[in-house]
This record gives structure tokens, C-alpha cells and sequence, in this order.
């Protein structure tokens, strides 16, 4: 792999699509290699739009627009940051060779709907997952709650970050959740994923890398365990490493290497675990950097995010952990344009305390608006120094 001169005709050209906070850092990460690239979002001002060489707003959805601006910018790799994208227009792009899609674009419509990725771990690949059943009406979905058993969850298969999710206790909640799953869905109106209660330990999300290792071919790595909570759908606050049992680490490595060896291509993944005791199940898996990694900006010596540009690339990697760290989410906290934060001076006194703020320019009570990071001697040490770094900065209207 060679890489050119940005803005020249031998231009290495990455497209990401989507840019998020997450697709920022996946930009930092390849404007540092010398990679010229294109930001994607369907807002004006993302926060990758704001590191990147130039940014297109599109309807990712919509499969005429994504070809045509893939025809009229023929960047060399395509690099999916969210899962909201036409991924039938994917592979047909890949199809006739247009561009690499990343990890592949076989991958990235197998894991936007939850039935294809849970029917290829479940069944496919003898994965432990929760006992599930799909449903596409409410009556078969009152079927579906039968077989499986209270408390279940209810989500539509196409969703992310919560979106339409009950957690059902007794049956008198389950035409609420129907409701719930058929106004929130992104597409597929109405195709839910009924799964049985998994009464883990604690979830970790185990970032699994796909690069080029010292055979020359691409190998699989592995980054430590992150622990993570999650509130409503999202996670609230992460921690790298998080301590596991021998037997359950080697299993769950056993589960990210045989999704992620059946998903193919290259690039970093976020395999979703479940764990109690010795006892592991898959959840689910994004291939691509994951939130909860983002405390790998301040645990790692390179961070999810460089591991993914470096994977792509076809650069060798490093994935081994520095020093116990963890993250904090700083919530928008009130719907306003252009807000402001207060209180960074405070936030970052605190002891290897650091902050990222990404710029969205639209707040929501409840949208991730940055997160504070933090390294300790403990995970538990750099937990609360995380959660008061976060705690002091306040947004504010200007
Ligand atoms: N079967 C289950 N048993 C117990 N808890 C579950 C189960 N499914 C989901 N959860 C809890 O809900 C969280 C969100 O679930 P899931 O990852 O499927 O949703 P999501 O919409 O894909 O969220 P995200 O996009 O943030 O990953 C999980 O991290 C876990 O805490
Ligand atoms: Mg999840």
C-alpha cells in the first residue's frame, strides 16, 4: 500500500460515510497518514465535516444519491461510519469495482438489520446468544413473547442506539411495546426481534481488528475488554480494562474471531458481549469503531479509531493497551443551536483528565455532545475521574 498526496492526482482517497464524533477521530486518524478525505452526513457542519478535506450533505438512504456522489468523487476506499445507508447501492458499488467498501459491503447490510446478523451468529455459526424469535405482527409477536418468556426484550430489527427498544416485563406492556418498535423503526416497518433476557454479570464490547499482521496477510487482534453501561440504549460511561475470568476472555475471543472472520474484509469491529461467570453470549457486532472504544483515546497506545485507518490502510497495527483509563458522556442537556460549555477550566484540573467536544451544532437533551476521558492507576480510579470531569462541564446557551 502506497499512499499519495492529498488535494493531487495521486491522491489516496478515504469517503466516510457518516460524521459523527466517532467518523471525527476516524479522520483525525487518516489526515495524520497524509489520506485526503470526503466527509459524508446528512447535515450540514457534522463534526468530520469540520476535519476534512471537503463534505458533501446527502440522503445516505437514498441509492440514486449515494451512487452518484460516489461516481463524482471515486474515492478509493468507502468507509461506513453508521449503519443508516442504502447497502444494497453498497454492493452494487462494489459489485462493479467502483471503490472498496470497508470492511465489505456484504458486512454492512448483514449487520444494519439485527435478523441477518443474529441468524448468521445463532444459527449459522453455533454462537450462545439469547433465545430469540422475529415477528411481524402484533399477533405473532403476543406468540413470539409466549414462546420466549417474560421479562423479554422487543426491538425492530432495524434500529440503533435504543431506538423503538422495550424491556417487557408482563404481558400488559406488550401492545405498548409493538407501538414503540413500528414508530421507531428506520425501514421494515414492524419486523421486530423478540429475545429472552440475558441476566449477565456485566457487557464488555470487545474491539476485534482485522489487519495486516507479520505473515503478510490479514490476521485477527484483539484489544483488551471494555466495560460499559448502558442507560436506555446508550452507553453513559466505559472502561478499558475491564477485569475477566481466563475461561470467559478466551471464549469471548473464540465469538469475536468467528463473526468477525465470517464478516471479512479488513478494519476494526466492536463485538457486543454478555457475560456472567465463565458464561458468554453474543449480542451483536458493528464493523466499524464503536462508542463505547472511545476510551481507547486515552487507554491505548493508538485508539480504536487510528487501529481502524491503519486496518484499512493495509498498515501494520498495534493494539495493546497503555494504562487503565475510561469515559464519560457529556450530554447536550436542552434543545438549542450553537450552546456553549462552562466549566472546562474545572474539568480538566482534574488529575490525566481530558476532553472531547465534538462540535454538533444542534443539542438535544439526550445527544452525545462530548465525552471526558480520564487515565488512573485503577479502572475504578479513572471511572470517577471521568464521571467528575463530565459532571463539571456544563452546556450552556450562548
Ligand atoms: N437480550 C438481552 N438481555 C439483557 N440485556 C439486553 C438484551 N439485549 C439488549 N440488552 C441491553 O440493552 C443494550 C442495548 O441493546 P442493543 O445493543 O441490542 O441495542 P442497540 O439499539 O443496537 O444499541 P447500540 O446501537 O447502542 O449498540 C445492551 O447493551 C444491553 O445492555
Ligand atoms: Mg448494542
Amino acid at each position: 500500500m502506497h499512499i499519495g498526496t492529498p488535494l493531487s492526482p495521486s491522491a489516496t482517497k478515504v469517503m466516510l460515510l457518516g460524521s459523527g464524533e466517532l467518523g471525527k477521530e476516524v479522520i483525525i486518524a487518516l489526515q495524520k497518514l497524509g489520506v485526503e478525505v470526503i466527509a459524508v452526513d446528512r447535515y450540514a457542519n457534522a463534526p468530520g465535516m469540520q476535519v476534512a478535506h471537503r463534505s458533501h450533505v446527502i440522503d445516505m438512504t437514498d441509492p440514486a444519491a449515494l451512487r452518484a456522489l460516489v461516481e463524482l468523487e471515486r474515492p478509493h476506499l468507502i468507509v461506513p461510519e453508521i449503519e443508516a445507508i442504502a447497502t444494497s447501492e453498497l454492493m452494487e458499488i462494489e459489485a462493479d469495482g467502483l471503490a472498496t467498501v470497508i470492511p465489505n459491503a456484504r458486512a454492512t447490510h448483514l449487520t444494519m438489520n439485527r435478523e441477518g446478523i443474529r441468524r448468521l451468529a445463532a444459527e449459522e455459526l453455533s454462537l450462545p446468544t439469547s433465545s430469540y424469535q422475529f415477528a411481524s405482527s402484533l399477533n405473532e409477536m403476543r406468540a413470539a413473547v409466549d414462546a420466549i418468556g417474560l421479562p423479554c426484550l422487543i426491538k425492530p430489527v432495524m434500529s440503533s442506539s435504543g431506538k423503538g427498544q422495550s424491556f417487557v416485563h408482563d404481558a400488559t406492556e406488550i401492545d405498548a411495546a409493538w407501538e414503540c418498535a413500528a414508530s421507531s423503526s428506520r425501514v421494515n416497518q414492524g419486523r421486530v426481534i423478540v429475545e429472552g433476557f440475558v441476566d449477565f454479570e456485566y457487557e464488555i464490547t470487545l474491539l476485534t481488528v482485522r489487519a495486516l499482521g507479520p505473515s503478510g496477510k490479514i490476521e485477527t487482534f484483539f484489544c483488551d475488554p471494555i466495560g460499559h453501561i448502558q442507560k436506555n440504549g446508550d452507553y453513559i460511561e466505559s472502561w478499558q480494562p475491564q477485569p475477566m475470568r481466563p475461561l470467559a476472555l478466551k471464549r469471548a475471543r473464540d465469538i469475536a474471531q468467528k463473526i468477525t472472520n465470517n464478516l471479512g474484509g479488513r478494519g476494526l469491529f466492536g463485538v457486543e458481549l454478555f457475560v456472567k461467570g465463565d458464561e458468554v453470549w453474543f449480542s451483536e457486532v458493528s464493523p466499524r469503531p464503536h462508542d463505547t472504544g472511545l476510551v481507547t483515546l486515552a487507554s491505548q497506545r493508538f485508539s480504536e479509531f487510528e487501529l481502524h485507518a491503519r486496518a484499512i490502510l493495509m498498515l501494520p497495527i498495534d493494539a495493546t493497551l497503555r494504562e487503565p483509563a475510561a469515559s464519560a458522556v457529556i450530554y447536550g442537556g436542552m434543545e438549542e443551536t450553537g450552546i456553549a460549555f462552562k466549566g472546562l477550566e474545572q474539568a480538566l484540573a482534574i488529575p490525566r483528565a481530558d476532553l472531547r467536544l465534538f462540535g454538533k451544532p444542534e443539542s438535544f437533551a439526550r445527544r452525545r455532545m462530548g465525552v471526558a476521558l480520564a487515565a488512573g492507576a485503577s479502572p475504578d480510579e479513572a471511572r470517577s475521574r471521568a464521571r467528575l470531569a463530565a459532571s463539571l462541564v456544563k452546556p450552556v446557551k450562548e
